[in-house]
């Protein structure tokens, strides 16, 4: 298969001590077949699950499992070696046993150390009976190796080997190796958006009261401009609607200055129209005062009581007139409940994808030069993407949206 974008890849395999091994066999050799160079590399537990004899007979290598050479030949620094040789660490399965050492940075065995070493993306697929999926540690673990960027891809859900039912089961292999080349297609060929339209709205709103002041929050724009700047980067016909902030327009992008909730709901739903990706990253004030005075509120003694009317919800109205071929994404800043939070608007404001930013995590929300950002899809699916600087997050936002635009 000399068209495969498997075709001469360097993967490394780990394959750890999970019932779930024998299905490793079957990736191997159809990563094999597709290409890819394969090195396996086993935990001892894994040995224990599917003979070395075997692997190695279908990987048509030496398989490596110790991390203490036999003969002290020089060899000792295979684990470095590996790091730096592939261009995908794969561990599938992934027991719970290596994924808590992976998260904690242990390197008592060869794949562990080669996972510490890694200099190239690192994949995870955890497999194991139900409850040592849902137990609070593995979970904590596979939390610590998203924020570092690991792709974890989720167990599926069905009979266990343990005889009950529930999630833990390991993909079948054809679904494996399509995620793994989903990743390194990812890795070097950032998705095209040639051709497409895409809105972006960005920023703060200003709802004034009198013509010197406003209600409005601290957005400054820059993951909005970063969304509009990659999209443009990546050959997209875009339009940003702005609001008050002081950054200066990306390259290539139409720019649309607008001051109030009311303002944007007006731009954006006529920009939406055209639209094939709509990214509504603004903050929009969600109330504006009942009145706005034509010359500056003279002050007096005693205090005063502003009426706040609703803004129109233009994420609400984008989600109702949302066309088959047009993919909306909304953004939610939380500060409690996030994930619940987050996954209702998807709902009910019918977007395609909701990015949840935490205003209490380090790094993340307004007037910071870096984002951590959860993607939820309406398909079901999670991305958390690593603490980055805004530019990358955008990036890699546009990895998980653009596979729907
Ligand atoms: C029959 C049997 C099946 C097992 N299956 C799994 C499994 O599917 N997933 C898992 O996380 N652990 C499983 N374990 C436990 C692991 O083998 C054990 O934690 C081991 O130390 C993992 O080491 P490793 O991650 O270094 O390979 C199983 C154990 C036995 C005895």
């Amino acid at each position: 298969m000399p068209d495969s974008p498997l075709a001469g890849r360097k993967i490394v395999l780990g394959i750890t001590g999970g019932i779930a091994a024998y299905k490793s066999l079957s990736v191997l050799r159809l990563l094999g077949k597709a290409g890819a160079e394969v090195q396996p590399v086993l935990t001892p537990d894994a040995e224990r699950f599917v003979p070395r004899l075997t692997v190695g007979a279908l990987a048509a290598r030496e398989v490596l499992v110790d991390l203490w050479p036999g003969d002290a030949s020089g060899s000792w620094t295979k684990h470095v070696e590996l790091g730096v040789w592939a261009d995908l660490i794969v561990v599938a399965p992934a027991t719970a046993q290596t994924l808590a050492k992976l998260a904690h940075g242990f390197c008592d065995n060869l794949l562990a150390a080669v996972c510490l070493s890694a200099r190239c993306p690192v994949m995870v697929f955890p497999a194991m009976d139900h409850d040592m999926w849902t137990h609070p540690a593995t979970q904590a673990n596979l939390a610590l190796l998203r924020a570092r960027g690991v792709v974890v891809v989720e167990p599926e859900s069905g009979p266990l080997a343990s005889g009950l039912i529930g999630t833990g089961r390991l993909p079948e292999p054809e679904a494996v190796v399509a995620a793994i080349t989903g990743v390194l297609v990812a890795k070097e060929h950032p998705a095209s958006l040639a051709g497409k339209r895409v809105l972006v709205t960005a920023g703060p709103t200003r709802e004034h009261f009198d013509p010197v002041r406003f209600l409005s929050n601290p957005s400054t724009g820059t993951m909005g401009f970063a969304v509009a700047a990659e999209a443009a980067r990546r050959g997209a016909d875009v339009t940003l609607v702005a609001g008050p902030v002081a950054l200066p327009t990306p390259d290539g992008v139409r720019r649309i200055d607008i001051v109030s909730a009311d303002d944007l709901y007006t731009a954006a739903l006529r920009e939406a129209e055209a639209a094939d990706l709509v990214v509504m990253t603004a903050a929009v004030a969600d109330y504006a005062p009942v009145e706005r005075h034509a010359h500056k509120v003279k002050k007096e003694d005693g205090d005063q009581t502003l009426a706040l009317r609703r803004t129109p919800d233009t994420l609400a109205e984008l989600g109702r007139r949302k066309r088959s071929d047009q993919t909306l994404v909304g953004f939610a800043m939380e500060t409690t409940d996030g994930e619940a939070h987050a996954l209702g608007k998807l709902e009910r404001k019918r977007l395609d994808f909701i990015v949840l930013n935490m205003l209490g995590e380090p790094g993340a929300g307004f007037g910071t030069t870096t984002n951590r950002v959860y993607v939820f899809g309406a398909d079901g699916r999670r991305h958390d993407l690593p603490l980055a600087d805004k530019a990358e997050v955008a990036a890699r936002l546009l990895d998980v949206v653009a596979g729907a635009a």
